[in-house]
């Protein structure tokens, strides 16, 4: 069986506004920021290590770049003292525009991050007032620059597209400016309107004007025809890199690799347990150990079916060998009558050695998952 790798993910969860789309477990509380990192280091320490060497780490929110660099710092020095990180391959912390200086990226740098994921969304300053960002498009500007400035190298953004009065004019835009600023990687997320949030609610009301589905699958057209003439790779879904600059941490979820989540929220899976952490920040900060009472067993068949969801949304799919000595199945015979639909309608590639989605099919992936369940 292949090795798999071992990631670990860093739940921030404070953001200085909540956006009107989002969902993430965040607060604005920062009163309680300094416990809820005492509590942090106290499950980090507090982890049964079995030793395996850790690939990725991922410190994510939430806004970690709202929080005090010291509490970040702390983090770095406990997971440095308690896993192995001689085979680090990659160390990525989320900014917002906005929320940075030289100073606090700086220091982002020195503590070893060697990857900055920027929330940017659009740069299309009218629209970040709609979805009820803290910053403007010059900020976007000056954030990245000081990340380059200080040092950092691999710089990826997030855009999102299918928002409120959207047009393909809008996308354009954004992805031409994107292009502009020499950057290594983009995720691009077609917006969801999530039950709890301010959307929703205007949703709700009739009042949010959302695109039709015709449109989005342009966006998404417009999204690949772009970045893919700019030497952006299509290696999953809704990501886009330079070569090389693939996101080591979310391949060891797309891969159905292992990972620890420490702080609010956050999943683990080692093996095959799955672990999701408390998700309120008041019992959170005042819990006085970390058993793992809910673990939760990942069986066979989900494991079978979570590296089929996961192993499509990659452009190198999956390889059919691997699989076979990963869950003991031949997808190509248990999946025969979905496998012949698909291929009818040009949405898969099947060979002796892979399986994977063709640009068609990822242009209508929920409808080629869908098929792998019914
Ligand atoms: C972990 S989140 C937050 C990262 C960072 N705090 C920020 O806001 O820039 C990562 C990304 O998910 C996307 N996102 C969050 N909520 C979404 C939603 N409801 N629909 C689509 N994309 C969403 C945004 O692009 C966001 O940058
Ligand atoms: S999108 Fe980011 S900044 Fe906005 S509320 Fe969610 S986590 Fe916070």
């Amino acid at each position: 069986m292949m090795n798999k790798n071992i990631g670990v993910y860093i739940h921030i969860p404070f953001c200085i506004q909540k956006c009107n789309y989002c969902d993430f477990v965040s607060f604005t509380n920062y009163g309680l920021e300094d416990k809820y990192f005492q509590k942090l280091l106290m499950e980090i320490d507090l982890l049964e290590y079995d030793g395996r060497p850790i690939n990725t780490i991922y410190f994510g929110g939430g806004t970690p770049s709202t929080v005090k660099p010291e509490n970040i710092e702390l983090v770095v020095l406990k997971l440095k003292e308690k896993l192995d990180l001689s085979n680090l391959v990659e160390m990525t912390i989320e900014i917002n525009p906005g929320t940075c200086n030289n100073d606090s990226i700086g220091k982002y740098y020195e503590m070893g991050f060697d990857r900055i994921s920027i929330g940017v969304q659009t740069f299309d300053e009218i629209m970040l007032g709609k979805l009820g960002r803290i910053h403007g498009e010059a900020d976007i500007y000056k954030t990245i620059n000081l990340a380059k400035k200080v040092g950092f190298k691999n710089i990826s953004i997030d855009l999102m597209f299918g928002l409120p009065g959207d047009s393909l004019e809008r996308l354009d835009r954004d992805l031409g400016i994107a292009m502009d600023l020499n950057l290594q990687h983009i995720s691009t997320y077609g917006l969801i309107v999530e039950p709890g949030t301010k959307f929703y609610e205007e949703q709700k009301k009739g009042v949010l004007k959302l695109p039709e589905e015709e449109l989005l699958l342009n966006m998404r057209k417009l999204i690949n025809k772009k970045l893919s003439k700019f030497k952006f790779s299509r290696y999953e879904i809704a990501n886009y890199a330079r070569v090389g600059y693939e996101s080591k941490h979310n391949l060891i979820y797309w891969n159905n690799d292992d990972y620890y989540g420490f702080g609010l929220n956050s999943t683990s899976k080692i093996r095959n347990l799955r672990f999701k952490n408390e998700s309120d920040l008041n019992k959170y900060i005042n819990m006085d150990n970390f058993d793992k009472h809910n673990l939760e067993e990942i069986t066979n068949e989900m494991e079978i079916e979570e590296g089929i969801f996961l192993g499509l949304r990659l452009l190198t799919g999956i390889d059919l060998e691997d699989f076979l000595n990963r869950y003991k199945i031949d997808i190509k015979k248990k999946y025969e009558k979905v496998l012949g639909e698909l291929l009818e309608i040009n949405a898969i590639i099947v060979n002796d050695k892979m399986l994977k989605l063709t640009d068609y099919g990822m242009e209508i992936s929920n409808y080629c998952m869908a098929k792998f369940l019914s």
